[in-house]
Order: C-alpha cells, then sequence, then structure tokens
C-alpha cells in the first residue's frame, strides 16, 4: 500500500474508558472480525487480561476503509493504559501520526487521559477527541464536550460522539481518521530502517516483533540487524496482522506489520530498537530507545523450598515474553531460597505473581514492596540497596530516595481528605487545578516509597473510588530515612526488614511486634519480638512461655490420643522455620507480610 493511503492510529483512554471495545466495533464495521467470530476484546489475548478487563501488551492491526475514491488501510495500535507501562505506551504512539482520545461520556477526563495525552503531544500527533458510551442514561455529552475541547484547545462541537457499544458513530469516526490524520512520511529509497513497539513470545512461532517501516523496505528472506546490539537474524516470515498473521513481500513506508525471526527471546528484539537490513544498513537509529527501569522490587518465595526450581523456570518462561521483568537469586532467614525480582510498577508486579500462580501452579509469597535507595556510606562510597536487608547499617551518611510527581484527578469533596493522606505520605504539594466546576487536579512530589505501599488503596477508600492516579519519575531526593529490624529472641528476621522515614519507623515497629505476637505460638520459653533502629530498641513484644504440662495430660491415659497429639505436632513441624531457637509457622510470615 503506498504511504498516502495509510493512516496509523492509536487509541488513548484513561482505564475502563471503553477502548477495547471500540477497537472491537471497528474490527466488526471494517469486516476484518466476521460477526461470527466476534468475542469481546478481541485484541486483549491473555486470560489475565480478559479476566481483569485490563490491556497489557499492546496489539497491531490493519483494517481496510473505504472513502468516496479510494481503500485505506488503517493500522490501529492498541496500547496500554496503566501508568506502570508508560514506556510502551510511548513506544506505540511513536509508530502513530494520530491519536483517539476517548472519555467516557459518563466520567469525564482522568489521569491517564491526561497522561496519555501528554505523552502524545509530545510525539506530534493529530488528537480526535471522542466521548465513548453515549448510549449510557448518566452520558452527560454536553458536559463533557465542553471540558475535552477546553483541554485540547477546539470547540466543542467537533468532540465526536459514540458508543463502542452499540456501534453508534463509529463509521464517522473511521472517516474522519482518513480525513485528518496526515499520511506516513518516510524515504522509500534509503536504507530500512523499522521501529520495533511491542514484541511478543509465541509458544509456537517464538518472538514475533511489531515493526513500523519508517524508512525504506523489508523484504522476506532478507537478513535483518538490530541497531542497539548489531546483532544479525535471519528473517523467517514477515506480514501483517489482520488480525490473524497474513504473510505479505515485504513492508514498505508507513507500514505497520510483524517480523518472525525465530529468536526465543524477547530480550533479542527489544521495544523501542531499530531494525535495519544487514547489507546495507542505515547508519543512525531512530530515536527513542530507552530500557525500562525497574522501580519496584519484592522478594519472591515459593511457600514449600522444593518447588524453588520451578519458580526459576516459571520466571525464566515469564522473561521470555517481558523483557523489563529482572530477577536475581535471594535468600532469607525467614523465608528460605527465593528470587528478588524488580518490576515497573504495582500492578506489574501484580500481574507477574498472578500469573506465577495461575499459569504455573505455584504457591508464593512475596515481601513488602521496596523502591531503590541510593546510600552514600560514611567513606563515601555509594552503595544502591533494593533489599533493605542489605542496607549498610552504622556506615550510613545520607540516603537519596526516588521521588515521583503524581497527578490524582477527583471530584472537589474529596480534596481535604486526599491532601491530608497525601501530606502523611509525605507529598509537598506542587499545584491545583480546577477541570471543571467540581473536578479538580492535584499535583504532589511524593517519594515513590510511600506510594508503593497501599497508597492507591487509600486513595481509593477516601474518594469513594472516584480519584484516579497517575506518576511519573522526579528524580532522588534525600530524606531522614532508617532501617527498621524485627528480631525474634534477638534474631533479626530480614524478611520484615523495612526502610522507612524516622518519623514513621515507630509506628512500623508497634505494628510488626504486635502483629508477630498474635501470629507466632507459644514455646517452650518465653520469647521477646523486638523492632529496632541499629542497636536501638524502639518496640518490644513477649510471647510468654508455654506451660511445660501440656502433653503431660494425655499421659497415662488414652494413648492412641496422645500418638494423635503427636503426629500432629510432627506434620506442623515440617511447615516450621527456625529462627534461632524460635520456630516459627511459614504462615506466621505469611499473614505478617500480607497485612491485615
Ligand atoms: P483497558 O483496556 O483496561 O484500558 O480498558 P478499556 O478502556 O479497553 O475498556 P473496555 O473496552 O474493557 O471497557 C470497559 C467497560 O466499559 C466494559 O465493561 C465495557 O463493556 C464497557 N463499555 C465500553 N464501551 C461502552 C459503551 O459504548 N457503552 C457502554 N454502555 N458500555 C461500554
Amino acid at each position: 500500500t503506498p504511504a498516502t493511503q495509510i493512516r496509523n492510529f492509536c487509541i488513548i483512554a484513561h482505564i475502563d474508558h471503553g477502548k477495547s471495545t471500540l477497537a472491537d466495533r471497528m474490527l466488526q464495521i471494517t469486516g476484518v472480525v466476521s460477526d461470527r467470530d466476534m468475542r469481546a476484546q478481541y485484541l486483549d489475548r491473555m486470560d489475565i487480561e480478559r479476566e481483569r478487563g485490563i490491556t497489557i501488551k499492546s496489539q497491531a492491526v490493519r483494517m481496510p476503509w473505504q472513502s468516496e475514491t479510494e481503500t485505506f488501510a488503517l493500522n490501529m495500535i492498541d496500547t496500554p493504559g496503566h501508568v506502570d507501562f508508560t514506556y510502551e505506551v510511548s513506544r506505540s504512539l511513536a509508530a502513530c501520526e494520530g491519536a483517539i482520545l476517548l472519555v467516557d461520556a459518563a466520567q469525564g477526563i482522568e489521569a491517564q487521559t491526561l497522561a496519555n495525552l501528554y505523552l502524545a503531544l509530545e510525539n506530534d500527533l493529530h488528537i480526535i477527541p471522542v466521548l465513548n458510551k453515549i448510549d449510557l442514561p448518566a452520558a452527560d455529552p454536553e458536559k463533557f464536550s465542553k471540558e475535552l475541547a477546553s483541554l485540547i484547545g477546539g470547540k466543542p462541537e467537533d468532540v465526536l460522539r459514540v458508543s463502542g457499544k452499540t456501534g453508534e458513530g463509529v463509521e464517522d469516526l473511521l472517516d474522519r481518521i482518513v480525513e485528518q490524520i496526515p499520511a506516513p512520511k518516510g524515504d522509500p529509497e534509503a536504507p530500512a530502517r523499522a521501529m520495533i513497539f511491542d514484541s511478543v513470545y509465541d509458544t509456537y512461532r517464538g518472538v514475533v516483533t511489531y515493526v513500523r517501516m519508517v524508512d525504506g523496505t523489508l523484504s522476506p528472506r532478507e537478513r535483518i540487524q538490530m541497531m542497539s546490539t548489531r546483532a544479525v537474524h535471519d528473517l523467517l516470515e514477515i506480514g501483517v496482522s489482520s488480525p490473524e498473521p497474513i504473510p505479505t513481500d515485504g513492508l514498505g513506508v508507513g507500514e505497520v506489520g510483524y517480523l518472525i525471526t525465530g529468536v526465543k527471546d524477547v530480550r533479542q528484539s527489544k521495544v523501542g530498537d531499530t531494525v535495519t537490513t544487514a547489507r546495507g544498513s542505515a547508519s543512525e537509529a531512530l530515536a527513542g530507545y530507552t530500557d525500562p527501569k525497574p522501580m519496584v522490587f519484592s522478594g519472591v518465595y515459593p511457600i514449600d523450598g522444593s518447588d524453588y526450581a520451578e519458580l526459576r523456570e516459571a520466571l525464566d518462561k515469564l522473561k521470555l515474553s517481558d523483557a523489563s521483568l529482572q530477577y536475581e537469586p535471594e535468600t532469607s532467614v525467614a523465608l528460605g531460597f527465593g528470587f528478588r525480582c524488580g518490576f515497573l510498577g504495582l500492578l506489574h508486579l501484580e500481574i507477574i505473581t498472578e500469573r506465577l500462580s495461575r499459569e504455573f501452579g505455584l504457591d508464593l509469597i512475596t515481601t513488602a514492596p521496596s523502591v531503590i535507595y541510593e546510600v552514600t556510606t560514611d567513606t563515601g562510597e555509594m552503595v544502591i540497596v533494593t533489599n533493605p536487608s542489605e542496607y549498610p547499617d552504622g556506615r550510613v551518611a545520607s540516603v537519596a530516595e526516588p521521588m515521583v510527581k503524581t497527578a490524582i484527578l477527583l471530584p472537589k469533596d474529596y480534596v481535604g481528605a486526599v491532601m491530608e493522606l497525601c501530606q502523611s505520605r509525605r507529598g509537598a504539594l506542587l499545584g491545583m487545578e480546577y477541570f471543571s466546576e467540581e473536578r479538580v487536579e492535584l499535583r504532589y512530589l511524593m517519594p515513590l516509597g510511600e506510594i508503593v505501599f497501599d497508597f492507591f488503596d487509600h486513595l481509593k477508600s477516601k474518594t469513594q473510588g472516584y480519584a484516579s492516579l497517575d506518576y511519573e519519575p522526579a528524580g532522588v531526593q534525600t530524606a531522614d530515612l532508617v532501617k527498621v529490624d524485627v528480631l525474634l529472641q534477638g534474631d533479626k528476621v530480614d524478611a520484615f526488614s523495612a526502610i522507612v522515614h524516622r518519623d514513621k519507623a515507630y509506628a512500623y515497629g508497634v505494628l510488626m511486634t504486635e502483629r508477630l505476637r498474635k501470629l507466632i505460638p507459644r514455646q517452650g520459653f518465653e520469647v521477646p519480638i523486638q523492632a529496632a533502629i541499629g542497636a536501638r530498641i524502639i518496640a518490644r513484644e513477649t510471647i510468654r512461655a508455654l506451660r511445660k504440662d501440656v502433653l503431660a495430660k494425655c499421659y497415662g491415659g488414652d494413648i492412641s490420643r496422645k500418638r494423635k497429639l503427636l503426629e500432629k505436632q510432627k506434620e506442623g513441624k515440617k511447615r516450621m522455620k527456625m529462627v534461632g531457637r524460635v520456630e516459627v509457622p511459614q504462615e506466621a510470615f505469611i499473614a505478617a507480610l500480607s497485612g491485615d
């Protein structure tokens, strides 16, 4: 297809505003998926995506659309809508010339609407404003057309109104895409350059790489080269998704399609990288490649220690399809052998741990999420700490923690409660703006460490679910942080160590010691549970000793009852961990770490 007849676009929206449903209608109306084959959220392939109704990996699909005179090829690139996956969103946007800004007509603008809009504007995309779900009785298109128009600087009349559910307005939208979104530009004679905007691992086909051709052409059976690593691969198949893969005799300027090279690991085909041909290769990579960096770390341990090898295999498998997942072996006194894993954010953490348990049948325990601390020691050395138990106690000169700029959108009635919450999380107010009479945006500079720990849950409960949150990294800042340890009979329980602000250390210590006192059964001796900063004890609880005569009751009596009791104890012992002399049931750790 000549570039003049190609339109590349994406749909950007806040979570749940109906992007996937609209995409489904477009597939149906353009005829690429028959009514019979249609199923909800056609493009969301992972089970977990379908169940949670969220899009994790983006996909591209080509659809024909007829104007009065010509047939156009529309390439729709589905993007994930969640904060953790901003990097993937930005790569998908870079593959497009235009974006549909989709807003729920009953909800209005939300935090991710803005975050995604700003990313689209940074990529110079033409924006088509659209209100969705106009079939809903609660829809208020008049009001939200104004809101949307004032946001992007247009006229309320120009805001299209559609329903992804009924299909109303979708044909007009397709026409508007052809009229307004610019055709791709590129040099057909130049050496080939294609940008990778997605890379998916497929059990049968290996890695499927989705690309947007910028210059030149790629043909089947060519040798291609990845510009970041200079690695060369044989091209086994090249084609377009519509939405099932259709091999073609090549891809030209502006086209969007897939490549299959037989590589088995997405790390060899990284999102953001530039593909060129091995002979006559391009000299300059396309801008924009960065490795996504994990922001949140957590220890992942099998509940049953003998599952360790299986856990490693499962992580290796997940890594094939998710280059941003990081992990390395780690041991814990309390939890045994496991892995320290790095995630892009909390949702990413949840998705990975859920996939581990669902797809691989593993029972896991994850430790409290931690961020990356930059510790400068008294000798001037810089230590990167992602696991609180590796904190260089007693040698710390200063600590810097990662900061984020958060944007919270909420109805104005909740402003007081949310400000209080943000302040309690050491937030510094950067600004406040009214989007309409009721909707306010609050911007705070906050430590990421305060957000990864149940901030979102608190935000939702304080606003009855009406607030939305987005954040972006904003450097590091020094803070008065300390490590709090928890000790059982004088022995440190590493899984409970946490790096917290000095003002909160006491509260953390009290909480953990209380929890453990309730969870650990009494032993033959007294067990003190202490929380400490360095050598200084800040909280203490005691588990009183068990009376010696518990078993004695059985002696001389019913022998089978006694045997039963002993057998039961043996069973229980298997799941006990020894911390010093103290026997702690695994369940106690799990319960203490998972909160209330
Ligand atoms: P993410 O992929 O998580 O970002 O969500 P999404 O934006 O793709 O939203 P999705 O298409 O999953 O729709 C969210 C919910 O809104 C679903 O329950 C849909 O059935 C519903 N929905 C989507 N479009 C419409 C619409 O036009 N009208 C009505 N009434 N409901 C809709």
